[in-house]
C-alpha cells in the first residue's frame, strides 16, 4: 500500500541514520514529545506488564522511555518506513535496551494480528495527521481488532472546529497549517467519532494534553454490542 504522504516513503541511509537525522524526520522535539507521551501513557494507567502497540513509531521517539518501563517482550511497534524501524533498532542499542526484546515490524496494512497478542494499550502520535479518512478506517479496524475488550487506544489529531472545515487551519503554538484532504490533515471530532463508530469503537476527547504543536489527544474503546 501506498503511503498518502510520499515524505515517509523516503528512505534513510545508514550515514544519516549515524548522524541522528530519522530524529528529525520524525518531526524533531525528540525528548519532549517522547517525554510528553509515555508521561501520558503513565497517567492513564500504563503498567510494566501491560503490552502496549506503537502504531507508526517511528524511530521509538515515545518508543525508548517505554521500552525501558515496561517488563521485557512487551512493546511492540509497527512502522510502514523500514529505515526508521532501522533508526529504532540504533537508538535502542544506543540505551543498551536490546535486551528488553521489543517487537517491530515493518508493514504498510495495519496488519497487528501478526503479533499474534491482544494488547492492553495501544497509541498513534503524529500519524493520522498524515492519513486521509480510509487509512484512518483501515487502522482503526485492525486496532479495534487487536486490542483486549477492555483496552484503550489513544491517537492524536489536529482538530478542526466542524465537519467538512475545507480551510486550511494555522494551529498555535507551532504554526503547523493543515488541511481537509492533503497532508497534515485535520479533522473535527464528529468526524473521528463517525470513522470510529463504523469501526467499531467509541470515542472520547481528551483535548489539551500539552501537546507543542497542539495536537489533540482521543481516546478511543472497543464499543460494547447494544
Ligand atoms: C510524525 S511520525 C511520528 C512517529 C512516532 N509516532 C513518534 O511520535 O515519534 C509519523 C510516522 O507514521 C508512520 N506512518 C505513516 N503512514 C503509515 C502507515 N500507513 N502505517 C504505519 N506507519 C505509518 C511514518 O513512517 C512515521 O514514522
Amino acid at each position: 500500500m501506498k503511503a498518502i504522504n510520499d515524505f515517509y516513503e523516503r528512505q534513510l541511509t545508514p550515514e544519516e541514520i549515524a548522524a541522528g537525522e530519522h530524529r528529525t524526520f520524525v518531526g524533531g522535539l525528540w525528548h519532549e514529545i517522547g517525554a510528553l507521551q509515555f508521561e501520558f501513557l503513565r497517567q492513564s494507567g500504563l503498567l510494566p506488564h501491560h503490552r502496549l502497540l506503537d502504531i507508526g513509531c517511528g524511530a521509538l521517539r515515545c518508543g525508548i522511555p517505554i521500552i525501558e518501563y515496561l517488563d521485557s517482550g512487551n512493546y511492540y511497534g509497527v512502522d510502514i518506513n523500514a529505515s526508521l524501524v532501522e533508526a529504532g533498532k540504533h537508538e535502542l542499542e544506543q540505551k543498551g535496551l536490546t535486551s528488553k526484546q521489543p517487537h517491530l515490524l515493518v508493514n504498510d496494512k495495519f496488519e497487528f494480528d501478526r503479533f499474534g497478542i491482544s494488547f492492553d494499550f495501544a497509541i498513534a502520535q503524529s500519524v493520522f495527521t498524515h492519513l486521509d479518512m480510509n487509512l484512518i478506517v483501515r487502522c482503526f479496524v485492525q486496532t479495534r481488532k487487536a486490542l483486549k475488550s477492555d483496552g484503550t487506544f489513544f491517537s492524536t489529531f489536529f482538530l478542526a472546529p466542524f465537519p467538512g472545515h475545507i480551510a486550511t487551519i494555522k494551529h498555535q503554538p507551532g504554526g503547523t497549517v493543515t488541511n481537509f484532504d492533503t497532508d497534515p490533515f485535520h479533522y473535527s471530532f464528529r468526524e473521528i467519532e463517525w470513522l470510529a463508530e463504523i469501526s467499531g469503537l467509541s470515542a472520547r476527547l481528551i483535548d489539551d494534553w500539552n501537546h507543542p504543536r497542539n495536537q489533540k489527544m482521543i481516546e478511543l474503546s472497543v464499543k460494547l454490542k447494544e
